[in-house]
């Protein structure tokens, strides 16, 4: 039977602790020299545990016979400190529901936290990955152990494939690494990109009043947001390019296509210096063209709020076709915390 996460409590600190010396002692400690295994050691210790869960921002254990096979330590809500599984309970999905009931309570408690991050070993690496961090940086050394920091952004999580209907593989690779229009280039994204969204765009409130994110509030969040977009084009469901002027290869905005089987869904921004010049609809209507020539695509569209006129425009000349309104449809943070109405574009084939 599938495991129930719960909270762990400070009357858990000794089962946690040996489940994390068990867990770490077989899986993870060879790859340590042994100072930096004692030190881990003691830090994990029943004592040190029962610190470390007296006020934690999340902490939860996924238990069997009363015995916790899997914990989960965020000490505060941008950073998880601990995960663990058992040995003999790996590859059951322990950590991912142990991750899953961490990410929902922090975006419901903690909504303007937009990364959380965290030092993954090597053995911990694919394992995260999986799980939707990515690295932000390359491996280093860290109190005598290998370390790789990585972290997952939020938003982009609750975008992703999972229960939003999203195919992964079907549309994949259906539309071109690089597109190319009279003014524009479009292409996949680069860690070096993180440097001109963020200074020309990322951070806006402006550009951002319609996002569904918040503005980033330092270059790193940007930098861990192009980490999950290049992530993104390995998976295939959403291929979010980068808005570049030809000749000028320095991002000024992007668009993404997220693929929804026979239907190309799109989202776009642009860098305020840019706008008025007709930059987006040229873009859009030739990513339109190029997805329905496609012949397992047959739809494109788009939605957006309905104060957003400027995007209206864009999509209007761009020759999408305005199909309704979507009452409650969706969530503008900057805007309101409920969800608000939205108008449904799209052109499709004949
Ligand atoms: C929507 C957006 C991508 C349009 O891109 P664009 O390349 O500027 O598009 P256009 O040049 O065709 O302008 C579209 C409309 O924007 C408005 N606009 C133009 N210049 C503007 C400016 N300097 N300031 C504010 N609005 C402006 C006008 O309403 C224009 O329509 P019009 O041509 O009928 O007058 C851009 O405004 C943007 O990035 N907005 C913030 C992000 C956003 O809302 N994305 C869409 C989410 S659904």
């Amino acid at each position: 039977m599938e495991g129930m996460v719960t909270p762990a409590t400070q009357a858990m600190a000794h089962g946690v602790s040996a489940l994390v010396h068990t867990s770490f002692t077989e899986l993870c400690a060879d790859d340590w020299d042994t100072d930096a295994v004692r030190l881990l050691l003691e830090e994990t210790s029943p004592d040190a545990m029962s610190v470390a869960l007296q006020n934690p921002a999340f902490a939860a254990v996924e238990r069997e016979d009363e015995v916790p096979i899997g914990v989960l330590l965020m000490p505060k809500p941008s950073y998880l400190s601990l995960l663990f599984v058992h040995p003999a309970h790996l590859r059951k999905g322990v950590a991912r529901r142990l991750w899953e009931a961490a990410r929902r309570h922090i975006e419901a408690m903690h909504p303007d936290t937009k990364t959380v991050e965290l030092n993954s070993t090597p053995y911990a690496l694919p394992a995260y990955r999986a799980l939707g961090f990515v690295p932000l940086s390359a491996e280093f050394i860290r109190r005598g152990c290998r370390i790789t920091r990585m972290a997952c952004w939020l938003p982009a999580r609750a975008l992703g494939a999972e229960g939003s209907g999203l195919s992964h593989s079907p549309g994949a690779r259906l539309l071109p690494d690089v597109l190319e229009t009279a003014r524009l280039r479009l292409r996949r994204p680069e860690a070096r990109d993180a440097a001109s969204i963020y200074a020309g765009y990322a951070r806006d409130p402006e550009v951002c009043r319609f996002m569904i994110w918040r503005p980033h509030v330092s270059e790193s969040v940007t930098r861990a947001f192009v980490a999950s977009c290049i992530d993104e084009w390995a998976v295939g469901s959403r291929l979010p390019y980068v808005v570049s002027e030809r000749g000028v290869d320095e991002a000024i905005g992007m668009l993404e296509a997220r693929m929804l089987g026979t239907t190309v869904d799109l989202g776009y921004v642009l860098a305020r210096s840019h706008w008025g010049r007709g930059l987006m609809p040229e873009a859009l209507e030739n990513l339109a063209d190029i997805a329905l020539r496609t012949p397992a695509i047959h739809r494109v569209q788009a939605t957006c709020d309905t104060a957003n006129v400027p995007s209206q425009r864009a999509l209007e000349k761009a020759g999408f076709v305005r199909e309704g309104r979507l009452a409650r449809h969706t969530v503008h943070p900057n805007l309101s915390p409920e969800p608000r109405a939205c108008f449904m574009y799209a052109t499709t084939r004949p």
